[in-house]
């Protein structure tokens, strides 16, 4: 619609299916073209840093595939992906802890297509899909695009709150509610940083079982720890009640577009049919270079890269917020992109994103990881993509906007409407750091 006018400039308008509506811009993409300028330190992306990836191995693996087997490659493939790739991917679960054959494996164009996959088995209109609090954007994203409603479960320092699940499940019940699943990203979660428990995950187990809930865990972080690794994945401990979700955009290269899920036998089979019907299979292309990448390179060494330029990075901003925001409370994360900021009360962080750009720097409000509304205190920074000298830089800047809309808010009193979120037990986590 013409905003305003109650006309609508798209003339198909009227033709929609009723899930077009769950699809729509954020408010904050159009100010993210502005924050794509390179005079702009962005600290809101989640973009890996993909120049630590040597392109000439990369090189080495497309040359090698292009001589062996390049008709192949050119070719469609299997709806479940290459037999090969699925076999390593085997062999990088394991070091999550996850024992798994390679039918189990089903490749993905990203886990983002997982994410719809899943979605488009199990939701109806109008279900229910409960997640953390805050969540990925994009999985609410996808989960909104099948008319379903997420509801926000209450997490601190540690993850989901089990006990928060519980009277969660049963209130919606209740209700009249009907549940499909949980989502999960234990590890290194986007957009809070933090980890779930080994304790919890067990407890959250439970609570699934017990109510007959499936989990859906989301797991792209996982490898990326800095000082030791999270717990074993939730699907280590059970292969019947839980949908696992792997990537190798964050481990190796988003450009590929190759992520996977790991279900149970009847799940997996109906996952393979929807696959096939959305893109026939997967990119052969993508999956042999991948292969081959894993069979003639050092992936771990590269992984342990990664994981070492991503904690300088993580480190250069806690110190530089430490420095330049020492009244800001913050999450610490133990490994990923993300840490979290809790805002004084007053300020918005949805309002004072212009103000920021206008500053020469951009983050994600806190607004768009919550399906209520709730968030308006809160900031997503993410430290993997900018240089450490441009994170500093990055946080100075939003230093200076935070002291300016503060004079504000003492001037003409508060902006943010947030206050209800944390009073509510369903706003974002306690401060951590
Ligand atoms: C938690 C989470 N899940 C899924 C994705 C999608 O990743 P991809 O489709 O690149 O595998 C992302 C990307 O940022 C993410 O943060």
């Amino acid at each position: 619609m013409a905003p305003g006018s109650g006309i609508s400039l798209d003339p198909w308008f009227d033709n929609y299916a009723d899930r077009a509506s769950g699809l729509s811009a954020s408010e904050v993409r159009a100010l993210f073209a502005v924050a794509s300028r390179p005079e702009v330190v962005s600290l809101a992306g989640g973009m890996p840093f993909v120049a630590a990836l040597p392109v000439d191995k990369v090189q080495q693996s497309l040359a090698r595939v292009m001589e062996n087997s390049g008709h192949a490659a050119l070719q469609y493939g299997s709806g479940q992906g290459l037999p090969a790739l699925r076999e390593h991917i085997i062999d990088v679960m394991a070091l999550e802890g996850i024992r798994a054959g390679v039918d189990d494996v089903v490749v993905t164009t990203g886990s983002q297509q997982a994410l719809d996959l899943v979605s488009k088995l199990f939701i109806n209109p109008g279900d229910v899909i409960l997640a953390e609090s805050p969540s990925y954007v994009g999985a609410m994203g996808v989960f909104s695009s099948y008319q379903a409603s997420v509801e926000h479960v209450a997490m601190d320092d540690e993850g989901m709150i089990p006990h928060a699940l519980e009277e969660r499940i049963t209130f919606l019940r209740a209700a009249g509610k009907t549940i499909k699943f949980v989502y999960l990203i234990p590890n290194f979660q986007n957009p809070a940083g933090v980890t779930l428990s080994a304790s919890r995950r067990l407890e959250i187990l439970d609570i699934a079982h017990h109510h007959g809930v499936l989990i859906v865990e989301d797991n792209p972080y996982g490898l990326l720890w800095f000082d030791q690794p999270p717990p074993a994945a939730i699907r280590s401990v059970d292969d019947a009640g839980v949908i696992y979700l792997g990537s190798f955009s964050k481990t190796f290269a988003p450009g590929f577009r190759v992520g996977w899920v790991v279900a149970p036998h009847g799940i997996r089979e109906k996952l393979v049919l929807a696959s096939e019907a959305a893109i026939l299979s997967p990119s052969s292309f993508s999956q042999m270079v991948l292969s081959d990448y894993f069979e003639h390179q050092d992936w771990r060494a590269q992984i342990d890269t990664f994981r070492a330029l991503y904690r300088e990075r993580r480190d250069t901003m806690a110190d530089a917020l430490k420095a330049h925001l020492p009244a800001i409370s913050h999450t610490m994360p133990t490994g990923g992109f993300y840490l979290w900021l809790s805002l004084p009360e007053g300020l918005d962080s949805k309002e004072m994103l212009p103000r920021a750009i206008t500053e020469l720097v951009a983050y994600t409000p806190g607004t768009a990881f919550f399906a209520n509304g709730h968030g308006r205190s809160n900031i997503r920074l993410a430290f993997c993509y900018p240089e450490p000298a441009f994170i500093t830089e990055g946080v100075r800047r939003l230093s200076r906007v935070i002291a300016e809309e503060l004079e504000l808010a003492a001037t003409f009193g508060p902006r943010s409407t947030d206050v209800a979120a944390s009073s509510r037990g369903d706003g974002p986590p306690p401060d951590v750091a």
